[in-house]
């Protein structure tokens, strides 16, 4: 098996690639290592997940932008079974800074990447890295509980798919994903392709290069340990269920061996692993046994209260369910960070 995973230098894409790798598949990764140039830091950090790819004799890395055809084409190669389009720009705040290289990114470099595939690979499966951030502040609607630490929904227990993704706000970065999302779903509609779109929420572990304003896990924990200080946005009582991202991995390798034609699932850690931002501090603390420096500031816009995936449709359809409980995976990239304390010191 062949399998093309764009992105592949980044948090989801590198996993994906070590994943596939150990399963003996051949792996292609396409990645332009632009992540440093979006967030303006360090180079070395971002180059860290090519490096490390290289031991893999099964990995052939290729420099090159989604958004480029002849890029594209390249990694295509003669064809592949299987495409996972992680490439992305993945911030919100630089959508807001950047809306048109947010969109030809995220929007056409997603339809450049489906269409060209259409033309080599026609039969290939094709999935999509997709956010919470397509149901934009329709989130917001759903009547909310204040506790002393947290938010909580008050009528259901997770956001299902059948949210509505319009009529209302979503950033930048929601609407050039969203665009993907639904690319995503036409090429099975009208070209009949196997295509999937995972709605994800908060997904992390080792080897993420998290700052302010994109990963705030890995940030929490890199400013716990360095001393730095962490900007809550809103009152720290906001509510994420968090993925440990070898868990999301293995969703991606279920539909690829489903029969499903195609599919769109939400998925994140569920109702059984969430954490408000408060929380998750008093976690980080116990572990590492340090205080964490932080100040309090406006809420971000369109920045969701709540938000706790619904994986009812996921466990049914692909039998798949979170495997790493966060403390656990919070565990883990302590310990990751420690290692590497010379990218974040
Ligand atoms: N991490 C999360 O919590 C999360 C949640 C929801 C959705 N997503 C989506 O999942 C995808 C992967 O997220 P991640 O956390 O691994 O992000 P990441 O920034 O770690 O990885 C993205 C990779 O894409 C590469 N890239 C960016 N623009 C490119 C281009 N034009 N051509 C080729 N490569 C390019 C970057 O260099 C980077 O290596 C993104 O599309 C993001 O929108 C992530």
């Amino acid at each position: 098996m062949r399998i093309l995973i764009t992105g592949g230098a980044g948090l989801v894409g590198s996993h994906c690639a070590e994943y596939f790798a150990r399963k003996k598949y051949k792996v292609i990764i396409l990645d332009n290592l632009m992540r440093s140039k979006l967030f303006g830091y360090n180079k070395k950090s971002v180059e860290y997940n090519w490096n490390y790819l290289a031991k893999f004799k099964n990995i052939k890395r290729i420099l090159g932008d989604v958004r480029n055809i002849q890029d594209v084409k390249r990694a295509l190669g003669r064809g592949v079974d299987v495409v996972i389009h992680t490439a992305g720009q993945p911030g919100v705040p630089s959508s807001v800074r950047i809306p048109k290289e947010d969109f030809s990114i995220n929007a056409f470099g997603t339809l450049n990447v489906l269409e060209t595939l259409r033309k080599v690979s026609p039969r290939a499966i094709f999935i999509y890295t997709s956010t919470n951030k397509v149901y934009g502040e329709n989130v917001d609607k759903i009547p909310l509980k204040e506790l002393k630490k947290r938010y909580v929904y008050k009528t259901i227990e997770g956001v299902s798919e059948k949210m509505p993704t319009d009529l209302t706000g979503h950033t930048p970065y929601g609407v050039s994903k969203l665009v993907g999302d639904l690319y995503t779903q036409e090429y099975a509609y009208i070209y009949n392709m196997k295509t999937a779109v995972f709605r994800m929420s908060c997904i992390y572990g080792i080897r993420q290069f998290g700052f302010e304003d994109q990963g705030w896990v890995a940030w929490f924990i890199i400013a716990n340990l360095f001393n730095k200080t962490i900007t809550i946005y809103g009152d720290g009582k906001q509510v994420r269920d968090l993925l440990y991202v070898s868990d999301l991995v293995e969703a991606f390798d279920k539909f690829i061996q489903s029969d499903l034609k195609m599919g769109v699932f939400n998925i994140g850690g569920g109702p059984q692993n969430t954490f408000s931002l408060l929380e998750f501090l008093e976690e980080l603390e116990k572990q590492t046994g340090k205080k964490t420096k932080i100040r309090f500031s406006n809420w971000r816009p369109s920045d969701q209260k709540v938000y706790i995936s619904d994986l009812s449709k996921i466990k049914k359809e692909l039998n798949w369910q979170p495997k790493i409980n966060p403390k656990e995976g919070i565990n883990r990239l302590i310990k990751w960070v420690k290692k590497n304390e010379n990218y974040f010191s």
